[in-house]
């Protein structure tokens, strides 16, 4: 049987980020199972790196290409003073999170330099230039907030294939990313997995 490399699943468990291992491996087996050679997979906010190298494995496993978006300055959430501030991803001299370092470090770690390839800037203005219909997989874990879950949404749905697959994270009740797993339901797509609040949809 095939199976995530146990070192990267080791790595990804330890990284900072809130995606508990049952759901990392969800990513894994949805990305290891449908993706082929040559297939591009997006990743909307990635943090340190913990949910990128679910993905990043089995992209490598399977001869696919990972792209990571992130602004590596943190959502909301993460700033300082707010609940989910971590010092250890603050900059002092700019007065900035930047989480850009610990992800590199992880996927330098993790063996996927070759594999995954890191975008830094917005994610709604590299989605607005991203080719249409030319991903297999995407996963929208960016910010939370429903204006930015949908801004993201729209954005990048029309870059998958007509069959590719749409992975939401936190879709809980009263969350952004809930708001548009119903819109994604409106736009013909049906959820064929789910993991807690981890969803995988296509519209085959
Ligand atoms: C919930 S975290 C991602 C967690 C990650 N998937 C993991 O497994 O640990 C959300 C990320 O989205 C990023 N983000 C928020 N808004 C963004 C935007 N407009 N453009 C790019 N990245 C953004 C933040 O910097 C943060 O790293």
């Amino acid at each position: 049987m095939v199976e995530m490399d146990s070192a990267c699943r080791h790595l990804a468990m330890r990284a900072k980020g809130w995606m508990p291992d049952d759901q990392g491996m969800m990513l894994w087996r949805t990305a290891y199972n449908g993706l082929d050679v040559d297939d591009l997979a997006v990743e909307v906010g990635a943090y340190c790196g913990k949910s990128t190298i679910y993905l990043g494995d089995a992209c490598r496993q399977r001869g696919a290409r990972l792209y990571s978006v992130d602004h590596h300055r943190g959502s909301p959430e993460h700033q300082k003073g707010q609940p989910f501030f971590d010092p250890e991803t603050y900059f002092e001299p700019l007065d900035v999170v930047d989480t850009l370092p610990s992800w590199r470090a992880n996927i330098t770690y993790a063996g996927l330099e070759d594999t995954v390839i890191g975008v830094v800037g917005d994610s709604k203005i590299i989605g607005d230039d991203w080719a249409e219909g030319s991903l297999r997989l995407l996963f929208i874990d960016g910010g939370h907030e429903s204006a930015q879950v949908k801004a993201d949404y729209d954005a990048w749905m029309p870059t998958l294939e007509a069959d590719g697959f749409l992975l939401l994270h936190d879709v809980d009740p009263g969350v952004g990313p809930y708001e548009v797993w119903k819109q994604a339901h409106n736009d013909g797509f049906h959820e064929i997995f789910a993991q807690g609040s981890l969803k995988v949809l296509t519209r085959s």
